[in-house]
């Protein structure tokens, strides 16, 4: 979700103006996949190396998460979404881990959506920290060596259990991955939309699911 910055430029505003009004963006965003039966959903809400932002700016970012989870969680659980967080959350204030806890508990019968928001994540981190616990797992002697194959590996991962990514869209014109699910995007399609994240909607959503139904996926297969 990137462009929050640029948009509240054009306008003259504070960058905290484009970060609210991508918040708005992420609701709409949430409705459209909702819409369109889109079952996993895993949103970029702010990276490891964005702690490296102006204080102010972490601040306002951090402030945002706060309400966020304060005021939108209870109409998360009514529209059948499950919540989850992956990314080093320690790093966050003890209320917003506790608060992230709870959204993740109240919402974990629900199946329709399962929304996924990376905060304070990088995946570099999130593969060291998985060859971490593997080699720890080794050590205890509850896994050999020789078991450890990409299927038992992404079991480490943040994501253990879910889906890979088959579709990752990114906003604002920019075209890199940016430390973002570097394991798991390894055969998802890229779609790079020239529109800022603010400005996000469900015709942006619809745009890019029909641009992914138009690829022909073969998983490094010869073609038919
Ligand atoms: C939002 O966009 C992404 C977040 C880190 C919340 P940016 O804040 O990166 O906006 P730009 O790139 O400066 O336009
Ligand atoms: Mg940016």
């Amino acid at each position: 979700m990137d462009g929050n910055g640029r948009w509240a430029a054009a306008r003259h505003l504070p960058r905290i103006a484009g970060h609210r009004e991508g918040a708005r963006a992420v609701r709409r965003t949430i409705e459209a996949a909702i819409q369109n039966n889109v079952r996993w959903l895993t949103l970029y809400a702010f990276s490891s190396e964005n702690w490296r932002r102006p204080a102010a700016e972490v601040m306002d970012l951090t402030g945002l998460l706060r309400h966020y989870l304060k005021n939108e969680i209870a109409e998360l659980r009514a529209n059948g979404v499950r919540l989850r967080c992956i990314g080093d959350r320690t790093r966050f204030d003890p209320d917003i881990q506790a608060d992230l806890a709870n959204a993740e508990a109240g919402t974990s019968h629900n199946s329709r959506l399962n929304l996924t928001v990376a905060l304070s994540y990088g995946a570099r981190a999130e593969i060291t920290a998985a060859a971490r616990a593997a080699a720890a797992a080794v050590k205890a002697g509850t896994l050999a060596v020789d078991q450890l194959d990409e299927a038992v590996f992404a079991g480490f991962l943040s994501t253990a259990g879910m889906p890979d990514p088959d579709l990752v869209v990114r906003t604002s014109g920019e075209q890199r991955l940016s430390n973002f699910l570097l394991w798991q995007a390894a055969y998802a399609e890229f779609v790079f939309m020239d529109v800022l994240w603010p400005d996000f909607g469900a015709e942006h959503f619809g745009a890019a699911l029909s641009d992914f139904a138009k690829r022909e996926r073969r998983f490094g297969a010869r073609p038919a």
